[in-house]
């Protein structure tokens, strides 16, 4: 079973990490979803695939009433990303979905109708949770072509989606990155073969360095904080990516 950790809390503004699924079988990649709570609105970040539905909801009920989440933000199309949609929009049909325009009529083919879905420009937009505002960051080809982070400026979280997503073998059950050489080592076939442009990749890393950052928050493997930010990202911006050793 999965479960809700709080990795960051200040009044009622605060983030849950559900993660790490011991009965997940194995033919499924690991997933990391998160929510933000901002009073008495919520968002869910990345709410994954249909068949992890059950153990993400059960572990979310355990800290907080999922009546009070109005909105799902998907950093893009990938079904570990948002084939649950359908299950979600069952539980509550009044649910908005965010994601990339160039998305927005492929992703109702996991649920949904037109109303469902705010469709976020290239450049990225704000989108509220509460009285707070989160800002949609643009991430284009890492590894999607209509791909977000969500930057959260008070907690100074970064949720990176598929970038900084590690591959970790059974073991490796930790909440964040304690030994960064060790847990990039579990990063790096990933990121060379998922993320297709060298250019996009400069941008991001340019983009997200005048960033504030406490954590950067992946949607696989382990969180990385405090220094290992900028450890992640000067890391990524010298790696090679979109290769394909034949
Ligand atoms: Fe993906
Ligand atoms: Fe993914």
């Amino acid at each position: 079973m999965k479960t809700a950790q709080a990795i960051y809390e200040n009044g009622d503004h605060r983030w849950l990490a559900i993660v790490r699924d011991p009965d997940r079988p194995g033919y499924l990649v690991d997933t990391n979803e998160y929510l933000i709570s901002v009073g008495d609105d919520a968002m869910l970040l990345d709410p994954g695939g249909s068949e992890i539905f059950p153990a993400v909801f059960s572990a979310l009920c355990a800290e907080y009433d999922p009546r009070r989440i109005s909105k799902i933000f998907a950093s893009h199309q990938d079904p570990d990303v948002a084939s649950s949609l359908s299950m979600w929009l069952e539980f509550n049909p009044d649910l908005k979905c965010c994601v990339s325009w160039l998305w927005s009529s492929f992703v109702p083919h996991y649920g949904g109708t037109g109303d469902t879905f705010i469709t976020i420009p290239d450049g990225g937009m704000d989108i509220p949770v509460g009285r707070e505002q989160m800002r949609a960051i643009p991430a284009h080809y890492l590894h999607s072509s209509g791909n977000f982070n969500l930057y959260d400026p008070k907690a100074k979280i970064l949720f990176s989606g598929d970038i900084g997503a590690a591959l970790l073998p059974p073991g490796e059950t930790g909440l964040f990155v304690e030994n960064f050489d060790r847990h990039i080592a579990y990063a790096e076939g990933f990121h060379r073969r998922w993320m297709g442009s060298e250019r996009a990749k400069r941008d991001w890393c340019a983009r997200v360095s005048d960033m504030d950052i406490d954590m950067l928050c992946p949607q696989h493997g382990a969180i990385y904080r405090g220094e290992d930010v900028r450890r992640f990202i000067d890391w990524f911006a010298n790696l090679e990516v979109g290769l394909v050793k034949s």
